[in-house]
Order: C-alpha cells, then sequence, then structure tokens
C-alpha cells in the first residue's frame, strides 16, 4: 500500500535560523529538507545574468519558460541548485542575489511556476520544506508547522557573522537595512505572503543557540508526528 507522505513546513524570516535547523532535523528524522529560497534564488540568479531588471515583472516572466532549474541530493542529503545545467548551490548565496531574491519572489508568474515543483517534492519524499509561504500556500495539509523567528537584530547578527566567515565584505547596520528591507518586502507583498499560518507553532529562537532551538522544535515534532 502507499503510505502517505509526511511533511514538516517551516516558515518565517531570514535568518531565523530555518534552514541550519531543518537540515538537522532532516538528517536526524530521515526527512528530505527542502530548501525552497534556493529554488526562487536560482531563478533570481538566472535573470540577474540575463540582465533582467528584477523589478520588471513581465520580462522576469518571459524568461520561465526557457529556464533549465534542477536540484539533487548529493550523498550528503544536501540540496543542490543547478541552472541550466551548472552546480549554483554556492553562487545564489551572495548577498546580492539575496536581495534580488527577494524581488524576483514578489512575481506572482513565478510563485505560480514554482508550486507544482515543490508540491511534486512533498508527494515524492517525507519533508521538512522551509520558505515563507510552505504552511499557508505550498502544504496547507502539512502534518505540522512550524513558525521560526527572531528580532530583527538577532537575525542580522547571525547573517552578518555567517558573510563574514563566508569571506565577505559587508558592515552589521549593512545587513541589518538588508534584513528590515527583505522583512517588509517579504511581509507586504501582495502574493503569497510571509505570515504565520493559523495552525502554526510559533518558536522565537532570540535567546536560544542552535542546539536548545532544535531541541525545542525536535519534541514539538515528536509530540505531533510521533515521530
Ligand atoms: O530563505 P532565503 O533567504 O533563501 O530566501 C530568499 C528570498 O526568497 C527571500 O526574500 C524570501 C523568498 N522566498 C519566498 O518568497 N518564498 C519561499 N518559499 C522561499 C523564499
Amino acid at each position: 500500500m502507499h503510505m502517505k507522505r509526511r511533511s514538516i513546513a517551516i516558515d518565517g524570516p531570514s535568518g531565523a535560523g530555518k534552514s541550519t535547523l531543518a537540515k538537522q532535523l532532516a538528517a536526524e528524522l530521515g526527512f528530505h529538507y527542502v530548501d525552497t529560497g534556493a529554488i526562487y534564488r536560482t531563478v533570481a540568479l538566472a535573470a540577474c545574468r540575463n540582465g533582467i531588471d528584477c523589478g520588471d515583472g513581465a520580462a522576469v516572466a518571459k524568461l520561465l519558460p526557457d529556464l533549465e532549474i534542477t536540484l539533487n541530493y548529493g550523498k550528503d542529503g544536501f540540496q543542490h541548485m543547478y541552472l541550466d545545467g551548472e552546480d549554483v548551490t554556492e553562487a545564489i548565496r551572495q548577498e546580492e542575489i539575496s536581495v534580488y531574491t527577494s524581488r524576483v519572489a514578489a512575481i506572482p508568474a513565478v510563485r505560480e511556476f514554482l508550486l507544482e515543483t515543490q508540491r511534486r517534492l512533498a508527494r515524492q519524499h517525507d519533508v521538512i520544506m522551509d520558505g515563507r509561504d510552505i504552511g499557508t500556500v505550498v502544504l496547507p495539509q502539512a502534518d505540522l508547522k512550524i513558525y521560526l523567528t527572531a528580532s530583527p537584530e538577532a537575525r542580522a547578527r547571525r547573517r552578518y557573522l555567517e558573510l563574514i566567515a563566508r569571506g565577505e565584505q559587508v558592515d552589521l547596520d549593512h545587513v541589518l537595512r538588508d534584513v528590515v528591507e527583505r522583512d517588509r518586502r517579504d511581509m507586504e507583498r501582495e502574493v503569497a505572503p510571509l505570515r504565520q499560518a493559523e495552525n502554526a507553532v510559533v518558536v522565537d529562537t532570540t535567546g536560544l543557540d542552535l542546539k536548545e532551538s532544535f531541541r525545542l522544535m525536535l519534541n514539538h515534532i515528536k509530540t505531533c508526528l510521533g515521530a
């Protein structure tokens, strides 16, 4: 008999720890981790490389049918993104692309284009999927929805340390401004804005380290799924 796949939706603003925690939880539970931000980032990278103004919805929409975006999971279980066969897993992480992505993600045609890709992954695997609209739009029937958040200052600080560790030259104030601007765009856009699903469990990681956040989330998952 075909077993129903299980799904856990994690939504929240940038820098709350979604991807790190979702990755660890997926490894613990034997689920696939689906990083939907990476998929949006790949579309943004393609638009950027084609010299398209990310505010020009019609031009970005026109590009979509020609895009060859694929993903696979390496032996490490890590999600790799490919654009026209090129592994762009690293390239999509640049700060410039982060800002570009929040604008591309506000384009309705882009969200529509990526919806089925995300749902298909959840039909094929047990997933922990993170994003902004997973519990509200992509997987409204998810077995568990977690809204993961933290103060803008805490999130900017984490992002700053991450970028510095990667060798990028940034300053904290600039990163905080980007975080606040990205929150605003993600929460105020018309299509699929970031918001807490009605039946989501809220986890605030402001005063928590990774281990504490992980334990808290794992407890919620175990209680809910009996996993
Ligand atoms: O999670 P992230 O920082 O990689 O996301 C990059 C951008 O993409 C961010 O501005 C929000 C947007 N995004 C979205 O609108 N919907 C998703 N499901 C995932 C990301």
